[in-house]
C-alpha cells in the first residue's frame, strides 16, 4: 500500500488510512464456513489501495460529518468493490490480483461466484447502524450504482466481440463499470455529513471524473505498466480483446496496414506473446500512449471543475485533488 510514500497526501489521509486497516481488521469474517468466508478474507487482506473508503470518509469528514459514523458505510463501498473484483476476474479469466493468484484460480469458479455473492450480501450489512432516512438515501444509491455497475461489466463482455465500438460508447461503459462506484462513494459520504444537494451532486460529479480518469490509467497500466508493481497479469486486456482507450485510440490514429494488423489480431482469443508484442507496438507507433496520458489528465481537469463547484474551503479541495494527482500518477 502505497499512499505513504507521497508524504504530503500522507499528511492528511493517515488517520483515514489508520481507520479503514483497523476497521478491516475488526470486522473479519469469522463465520463458518470457512471455503466460504476464507476467499473473502484473502482478497480483503490482499489490500489494494482502498482508495474508495478513503473518498467516502475524506467527503464526511470535509462537510463536518462524523468519520465514526462513515467508517461502516466506507467498509460497505469497499467490500462492495471486492466482490466486484471476484466476479470481475472470473469474466476477465484473471490469474494475478494485487500480486496474488486470483480466488478462481486457486479455488475454482464456483468459490468465486459464492464468495463474491456472500461479500455483495454482507456489503449491504454494513448500512444497517444508520438512522432509517439516512439508510434509505444511502441504499438507494447504492443499489442504484450496483446496478449501472453490472451494466458497465456486460458492455465491457459485448465490446470484446464487437469491431465497431465508438469513443463515446467506451465512455459510458467505464462511467458504468468504475466511474459510478468512487462517485457514490463520495456522495454517501456527503450524505452522512448532511451536505447541501448542490454540494453532494457537484461531489459526485467530481468522483465521475476521477473514475473515468482513473480507468484510462488502469487501461494504460494494464499494458505499459509493470507486473509487479500493478499486480495483475500484464496485457490481460489484449488477451481478452478489450475495447481499452489504447486500442480505441490506436484505431483512430493507425494507417490502413497498422489498422488491419491490430483488427486481424482482435480478431482471436490469444494468449500469446507475439499478439501482446505486436499489438502493444501500434499502440506506441500510434501513440495512443500519450494521447491516453492527456485524456486522463483531461478528464482530472473536468473532475477539479466540479470540485470546485462545491462550497468547500480551499484546503479541502487541495487534499481531494491531492489524491486525484496522486491516483493518476500511480503505478499500481
Ligand atoms: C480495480 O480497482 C478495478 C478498476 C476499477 C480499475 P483498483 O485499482 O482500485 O483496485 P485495488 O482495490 O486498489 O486493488
Ligand atoms: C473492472 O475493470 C471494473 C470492475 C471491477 C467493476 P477492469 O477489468 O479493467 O479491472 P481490473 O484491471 O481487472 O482491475
Ligand atoms: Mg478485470
Ligand atoms: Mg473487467
Ligand atoms: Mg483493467
Amino acid at each position: 500500500f502505497k499512499f505513504a510514500e507521497n508524504n504530503f497526501i500522507m499528511h492528511f489521509a493517515e488517520k483515514y488510512i489508520n481507520l479503514i486497516s483497523e476497521s478491516i481488521e475488526k470486522y473479519k469474517f469469522e463465520e463458518t464456513p470457512f471455503e466460504l468466508y476464507q476467499p473473502i478474507n484473502y482478497i480483503i487482506a490482499n489490500g489494494g489501495k482502498r482508495l474508495r473508503p478513503m473518498l467516502t470518509l475524506m467527503a464526511a469528514d470535509a462537510f463536518g460529518g462524523d468519520i465514526n459514523t462513515a467508517i461502516k458505510p466506507a467498509l460497505a463501498i469497499e467490500f462492495f468493490h471486492n466482490f466486484t473484483l471476484i466476479h470481475d476476474d472470473i469474466m476477465d479469466d484473471a490469474p494475478l490480483r494485487r500480486g496474488k493468484p486470483t480466488i478462481h484460480a486457486i479455488h475454482g469458479i464456483n468459490t468465486g461466484i459464492l464468495s463474491g455473492d456472500a461479500l455483495l450480501i454482507k456489503s449491504y450489512q454494513f448500512f444497517e447502524d444508520l438512522e432509517p432516512v439516512l439508510f434509505k438515501k444511502c441504499i438507494h444509491l447504492f443499489s442504484d450504482t450496483g446496478a449501472k455497475i453490472c451494466e458497465g461489466q456486460q458492455m465491457d463482455m459485448n465490446f470484446e466481440k464487437r469491431d465497431d465500438v465508438s469513443f463515446d460508447e467506451y465512455i459510458q461503459m467505464i462511467t458504468y463499470k468504475t466511474g459510478v462506484l468512487s462517485a457514490a462513494a463520495l456522495k454517501i459520504g456527503a450524505f452522512i455529513a448532511e451536505c447541501s444537494e448542490q454540494d453532494a451532486e457537484a461531489l459526485y460529479q467530481f468522483g465521475i471524473h476521477l473514475g473515468i480518469a482513473f480507468q484510462m490509467m488502469d487501461d494504460y497500466l494494464d499494458v505499459f505498466g509493470n507486473q509487479g508493481d500493478f499486480g495483475k497479469k500484464q496485457a490481460g486486456d489484449i488477451c481478452e480483446n478489450k475495447k481499452t482507450v489504447l486500442y480505441l485510440t490506436a484505431l483512430e490514429k493507425a494507417d490502413e496496414k497498422q489498422k488491419k494488423e491490430l483488427q486481424n489480431w482482435y480478431s482471436q482469443k490469444a494468449e500469446s506473446q507475439e499478439k501482446i508484442d505486436a499489438v502493444s507496438k501500434i499502440f506506441l507507433d500510434t501513440k495512443a500512449d500519450e494521447i491516453t496520458l492527456k485524456l486522463v489528465q483531461e478528464h482530472h481537469d473536468k473532475a477539479q471543475k466540479y470540485l470546485n463547484q462545491t462550497s468547500l474551503i480551499a484546503e479541502k479541495k487541495e487534499s481531494f485533488l491531492a489524491l486525484a494527482d496522486y491516483l493518476l500518477k500511480r503505478n499500481i
